[in-house]
């Protein structure tokens, strides 16, 4: 998904290749960056002939940002800059990132590095059918129109805690309830929108994930929540936001709260027919910006530093645009 201006990087580009031979390079986005990091990783884990275990990328890969969101180029590089992420690789600043796997039903679906179950997918998935807008309207569109709409998933979140038990065993942690946003995000997710990141409290090579589950409330307290992810602080402090630093979750999705999205699209008001769960319903995940729909359990392991990036951990990303939809 490249979609700004090419021409601008190609002196860039010029530079990288120059000085690379054997290095991977990748222009795209954050949709772009977990596929090629998802390859490698599985290419590792076929050469050492591990076919369950997560085996950790050799090759380095180089970002250079140019997709729609840059997350992952932005967590490593601070600015969404062609010309400093060229830097980093020609200097040959490495940086080793922790990835998560997502799996369903024991089959692994993609290594990635960030997910939003609820708002996010929804959003995503209502982006995803106004392919004809422009991607910067389609985007806040989406936005609005989800927020506008805006209903809770009912479903089972369970998680281990980061920080290990001394017995050795795993002890999950499980909550059912009503949520309107879940996001696990192995990496800060920087971003000129929220410049201390989306997970402020998880670094690039912790080896932990932050899970941050935000529970039902009105669609005023929901917005306030997101807006104060541009200023630096206060974003979690809701009653209705919980942050946990996990190494693994387990999300099983129960029903649809209200109608079918697909068929009401264009009217006003929500019919409430609550818990219809019909078959082969899926539900929409926003994985590294890509729209994942998936019929059951989820379950996120975070694998320690899986993957070797060219850039260093950066405190707070440039902020430059604020958004104008919310
Ligand atoms: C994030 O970490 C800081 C210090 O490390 C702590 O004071 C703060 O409460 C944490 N915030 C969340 C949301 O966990
Ligand atoms: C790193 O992980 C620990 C849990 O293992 C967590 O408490 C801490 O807040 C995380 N973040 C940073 C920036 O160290
Ligand atoms: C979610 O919370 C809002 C505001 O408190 C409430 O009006 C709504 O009924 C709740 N939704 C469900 C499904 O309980
Ligand atoms: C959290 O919000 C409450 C009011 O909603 C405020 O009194 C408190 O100071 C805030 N705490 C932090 C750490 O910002």
């Amino acid at each position: 998904m490249i979609e700004t201006d090419l021409s601008k990087c190609l002196p860039v580009l010029t530079l990288v290749f120059f000085h690379l031979s054997i290095r991977v390079v990748c222009v795209g986005g954050d949709g772009s960056v977990a596929e090629l990091c998802h390859a490698l990783v599985l290419r590792a884990q076929l050469d050492a002939d591990s076919p369950e275990k997560p085996v950790r990328a050799t090759l380095p890969l180089g970002i250079i940002p140019a997709g729609s969101t840059d997350v992952v180029s932005c967590s490593v590089h601070g600015v969404r800059d062609p010309v400093t992420a060229a830097l980093h690789i020609v200097l040959g600043h490495l940086q080793q990132v922790d990835m998560c796997s997502f799996s369903s039903h024991g089959q692994l679906v993609c290594f990635g590095f960030s997910a939003m179950f609820g708002f996010g997918g929804r959003s995503l998935a209502r982006a995803e059918k106004t392919r004809w807008m422009p991607s910067s309207r389609r985007r806040e569109y989406a936005l609005v129109k989800t927020l506008a709409r805006l209903r809770p998933e009912d479903c089972q979140l369970s998680f281990l805690s980061a920080r290990k038990s001394n017995k050795g065993e795993e002890s999950w942690v499980t909550n059912q309830g009503l949520y309107l946003s879940i996001s696990i995000m192995s990496i800060p997710c920087l971003s000129p929108h929220a410049p201390q990141g989306l997970a402020p409290n998880t670094s690039l090579a912790n080896g932990s994930a932050a899970l941050i589950a935000v529970g039902n409330t009105s669609r005023s307290e929901f917005i306030k929540h997101l807006k104060r992810y541009s200023s630096s602080t206060g974003q979690f402090n809701f009653s209705f936001v919980e942050t946990h630093a996990v190494s693994a979750v387990k999300i099983r999705p129960y029903s649809l709260i209200g109608c079918s999205e697909d068929e009401s699209e264009e009217e006003g008001d929500l019919k409430t027919t609550p818990f219809i769960h019909a078959e082969g319903t899926t539900f929409p995940w926003n994985i590294d910006g890509e729209l994942v729909e998936i019929a059951n359990e989820v379950l996120i392991r975070v694998h320690p530093r899986l993957i070797t990036l060219y850039g260093e951990e950066v405190e707070e990303a440039e902020s430059s645009v604020s958004c104008s939809c919310i």
